[in-house]
């Protein structure tokens, strides 16, 4: 069989930068995912097939009335995970997390600090959309808590953003204001968490946009922070 001389040389380039650094590749001042450690990737796998194991959960009142189990989407080794509370309509009909108006919004939120939904992972607290829209109940993420946990577990952000009050306070485990939780640096289970505002909410008050945006350029610099000491 004959072999492609780039493709070999690319190949055992990108074994010997997976030997030094492991799953990254430093590239222009940053780290990306090394394609060589991540095309079959077990982290990839062990999310699939823990999708596979809960997509059919009944574990609260939800699974009866849910049209579709949103489990979330993205890259299974993004560096940065965002978290929203619950699926709404669309995303109860797509089965798949931010993809009503929010979800748009949140695009471009990404977008202003050059991230695709893509090179992220998304998520939700509930994996089921409470009826109306409705705050989820504690007894509802209570039952789901454990599936997030495992997802972040297996995901191994570096940085998570949680998107409003309710996903703040439920990460952090305390009833606070997104006030008193937005512009601090946090830690879920020693990963560094930061909080901002649910893109629905910018949708009602688009006042709140500037200091979403001030969010965004810390998680911009954070993110940069932790991908340069990656390196180092
Ligand atoms: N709002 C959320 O919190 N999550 C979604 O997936 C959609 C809207």
């Amino acid at each position: 069989m004959l072999v492609d001389p780039f493709e070999a040389n690319a190949a055992a380039y990108l074994r010997q930068q997976a030997e030094i650094y492991g799953m990254e590749l430093p590239l222009d001042g940053k780290l990306v995912k090394n394609p060589l450690t991540t095309s079959n990737d077990s982290s990839a796998k062990d999310l699939e097939s823990f999708h596979n194991e809960i997509k059919d959960c009944q574990l609260c009142p939800l699974g009866a009335t849910r049209t579709k189990f949103v489990f979330g989407v993205g890259n299974p080794n993004a560096d940065l995970m965002l978290i929203g509370e619950a699926p709404g309509k669309n995303e109860d009909l797509k089965g798949e997390p931010f993809v009503g108006r929010a979800g748009q919004l949140l695009d471009k939120i990404l977008a202003a600090i050059n991230l695709s939904r893509e090179e992220v992972y998304i998520a939700n607290v509930l994996k089921c959309r409470p009826p109306n829209n409705r705050d989820p109940l504690k007894s509802e993420s209570d039952t789901c808590q454990p599936y997030l946990k495992q997802q972040i577990k297996l995901i191994k952000p570096k940085l998570i953003l949680a998107l409003g009050r309710v996903s703040g306070a439920w990460l952090l485990g305390e009833d606070l204001a997104l006030k008193d939780m937005r512009n601090k640096s946090h830690s879920y289970n020693g990963i560094e968490m930061m909080v901002t505002y649910h893109p629905a909410a910018l949708l009602r008050n688009p006042n709140w946009k500037r200091p979403c945006w001030e969010d965004m350029q810390k998680v911009r610099d954070r993110l940069a922070h932790s991908q340069q000491q990656g390196v180092a």
